[in-house]
């Protein structure tokens, strides 16, 4: 037992001062400071209701509030002087604002406790966040766009099982990107609804004995609702956990691009290149320009999926109502949204400076009997039966494969030896732009379909 006493702001019921280990194991401050600015937001919304509460006074509360300012400023200049001994963003704020202001500062705690103040600080911050990943996807939604509408008549193999199996055009590919994005969106501004709601007020679990004007703190912090449960309030991070789910899946979504790219810049395929600021070269192989943005992007995704199982597991042996554990949401979640604005600021930089190999992409798509499903729709206008057509182009397919040739380089006579229902017009529906073209319905790849969503997109994306 030491002799020493606790000179911590709760030192009262302690008798001696606390383990160093034990200390440095439970402060937070080294990463929780990323708090800084909602934590005086709050707390000046805060002093600002105990003002009309009469719990303050004037005077004390126009001295809490340049106080806080001050320290504000303090932190922005890198004057602050953080103090793991202090533990946590909260405390060390709160007893520099003593230290400059006295007494006055002392009272600021009053009917609030850390444990509203800490969620009602995630909630705010992570509101701010959600706005700029909303932002930052509408602008890699519109790079998708600009670069689909440039690239709305550009032939391409599309794939099933990375097989070649019809023609689509490469703006289609590019707006099936963006109708991901389009929906990660929407998950996003679907959860920021439950992120705004305000904890403030609930105090350490079951509320406050003060008569505390929780409308005047939420409209004052542009919350929707004060939370209506305090248990709730304080103990549930299930936003945190939806933020990083709805994160999750953008980077599934951005992972599944990035090895898209990866494929394409390959010189076995070779349908794009990207540009050089964007690829990196090998330490010992001259020749080489590698996709590693792309590469890490993919790779990142890793990191926020074990972010959004490590929140799950946080929560799921909680009882009610806060409990320490609750300090583990925050590096995770600060590094899902540093990870996430990373990717999508590569992206947004990477995606629309591709330059697409045209002749290349047109070449391929010719390759792996691409139009056999429009000749086979062909014999259907023309009276055969589907699962008769499917037959005939199958056996059609075959003798190409022998004889190296692609439906549309065979004369009319050797089509006629699987069919004589095949006639001269047959060669308009082989051709890939045939092809593409014949595709003109609503969600179809004919670049008529294309410039009617890109246009549709754009009235999406305007301001
Ligand atoms: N730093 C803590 C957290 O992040 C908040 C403080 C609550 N501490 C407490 N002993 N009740 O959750």
């Amino acid at each position: 037992m030491s002799d020493k006493k606790s000179t911590h702001v709760w030192a009262g019921r302690f008798s001696e001062a606390t383990d160093a280990f034990v200390q440095a194991f439970t402060a937070s401050e080294h990463f929780d400071r990323r708090l800084y600015r909602q934590d005086i937001r709050a707390s000046k919304a805060h002093a600002a209701m105990l003002n009309r509460a009469g719990v303050l006074c004037a005077d004390e509360y126009r001295a809490i509030i340049d106080g806080l300012d001050e320290i504000e400023t303090e932190i922005e200049r890198g004057a602050f002087a953080w103090s793991a001994a202090l533990e946590d963003v909260h405390m060390n704020i709160e007893v520099r604002l003593t230290e400059r202001i006295g007494e006055a500062g002392k009272k600021l705690h009053t009917a609030r406790s850390r444990n509203d103040q800490v969620a009602t600080d995630m909630r705010l911050w992570l509101r701010e966040t959600i706005d700029e990943i909303i932002a930052s996807l509408r602008a890699f939604q519109t790079g998708l766009v600009d670069l689909a509408e440039r690239e709305a008549a550009t032939l391409m193999p599309g794939f099933t099982h990375l097989q070649i199996a019809q023609p689509i055009t490469f703006g289609h590919h590019m707006l099936a990107w963006y109708e991901m994005l389009v929906r990660d969106e929407q998950r996003l501004v679907d959860c920021r609804r439950r992120v705004n709601i305000m904890p403030l007020g609930s105090a350490a679990l079951a509320g406050t004995s003060f008569a505390v004007d929780r409308d005047q703190t939420c409209a004052e912090l542009g919350f929707d609702r004060p939370s209506d449960n305090s248990l709730d309030a304080v103990s549930d991070r299930d936003f945190v956990i939806e933020f990083i789910a709805a994160a999750a899946l953008i980077m599934t979504h951005l992972s599944r691009m990035a090895e898209e790219l990866i494929l394409w810049v390959s010189p076995l395929v070779g349908f794009i290149e990207l540009p050089d600021r964007y690829c990196t070269g090998s330490s010992i192989m001259p020749q080489k320009k590698n996709p590693d943005v792309a590469e890490l992007v993919r790779g990142k995704t890793a990191r926020v999926y074990g972010h959004l199982l490590t929140l799950l597991t946080l929560m799921k042996g909680q009882p009610l109502a806060y409990n320490r554990d609750n300090q583990e949401d925050k590096e995770p979640l600060f590094d899902t949204a540093d990870t996430l604005h990373a990717s999508l600021r590569a992206f947004t930089e990477m995606v629309p400076a591709l330059v697409v190999r045209r002749e290349r992409t047109y070449e391929i798509a010719h390759k792996g009997f691409a139009t056999a499903t429009d000749l086979a729709d062909y014999l259907v206008r023309k009276g055969v039966a589907f699962r008769q057509a499917h037959e005939i182009v199958g056996r059609a397919v075959r003798y190409g494969v022998e004889q190296d040739k692609d439906l549309s380089a065979m004369t009319l006579e050797e089509l006629r030896r699987f069919s004589v229902a095949i006639d001269e017009d047959v060669f308009a529906v082989l051709s890939l732009e045939g092809s593409v073209a014949a595709r003109d319905h609503i969600g179809g790849t004919a670049p008529a379909q294309v410039r009617t969503q890109v246009a549709k997109a754009r009235r999406r994306l305007a301001p």
